[in-house]
């Protein structure tokens, strides 16, 4: 069931996409080789709490962290460790879902560990590419699938992959409602798109092939040939006249 957000819900989740941005300014100051991603996750809590929202990824289903924090060939998923250390030219992807008066924002940010490589360069500029390009389709009376097509067909064009296992979604006073928002998929099939509906968009994307696997602590997801990965995730509403981003902060590079 698809809910239609009301505006005092849309405000709530607005101050959680704040909460997000905010978290995503502080780790853009602060990410640097040597750093744990443990580390990452304490100041994804901190920042969370000071500003009255709740890190709603800490228990879900057991997740046992703040924030995914995922390193190079690690997609999604990465569990906080203070074994993982960052290290020059590493992509490290922090994906966080805060919760303000019971409402949810998602977002997840790939960040640059020092100077990386032109080959980890393009890899992230396409997956962000690949988000703003789907965004244009956000509009009411186009359908789910408009998006999904839209990630597929420009990660696609650069000889890059989309994972098949894990989707965009729907989101509110839950953190995943319907309706599904794949990677790939057909143009005007899936739901309509609707004002008042918000909506998790998040390319996910792997260098190499889309396969993936999963390691045993249950949660981090690889890619099978050990290439990179890349995610980019912003929780978006849909407006009149087409949507508004609510998890990015201001002056926050495209
Ligand atoms: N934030 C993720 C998403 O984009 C979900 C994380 S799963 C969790 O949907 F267990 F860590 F919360
Ligand atoms: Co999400």
């Amino acid at each position: 069931m698809i809910v239609i957000k009301s505006e005092r819900e849309i405000k709530l989740m607005k101050e959680a996409g704040r909460v997000v941005g905010l978290v995503f300014k502080r780790l853009e100051e602060s990410i640097k080789p040597g750093m744990s991603t443990l580390d990452i996750d304490a100041i994804v809590e901190s920042t969370m709490l000071e500003n009255d929202c709740i890190p709603a990824e800490k228990g879900y289903y057991g997740y046992p962290a703040s924030a995914c924090v995922s390193v190079n060939d690690t997609l999604i998923h990465g569990i906080p460790s203070s074994k993982i250390i960052l290290k020059e030219g590493d992509l490290v992807s922090v994906d966080i879902v805060a919760t303000y008066k019971g409402y949810n924002a998602d977002a997840c940010r790939t960040f640059k560990v020092g100077t990386v490589t032109g080959r980890a360069q393009r890899l992230l500029d396409v997956t962000k590419e690949a988000f703003f390009n789907a965004l244009e389709f956000v509009k009411v009376g186009n359908h789910i699938g408009d998006i999904s097509h839209e990630i597929q067909r420009t990660v696609e064009s650069y000889g890059y992959n989309v994972v098949r296992e894990f989707t965009g979604h729907g989101i509110g006073a839950s953190m995943h409602e319907d309706p599904n928002i794949p990677n790939y998929g057909k143009p005007g099939s899936g739901a309509l798109i609707q004002k008042g509906m918000a909506l998790a968009i998040e390319p996910m994307v792997l260098e190499g092939k889309a396969a993936v696997r999963q390691l045993p602590d249950g949660w981090t997801i690889k890619s099978r040939d050990g290439k990179l990965t890349c995610h980019y995730e912003n929780t978006v509403i849909v407006t009149d006249d087409g949507y508004e981003i609510i998890t990015m902060y201001e002056g926050e590079e495209k």
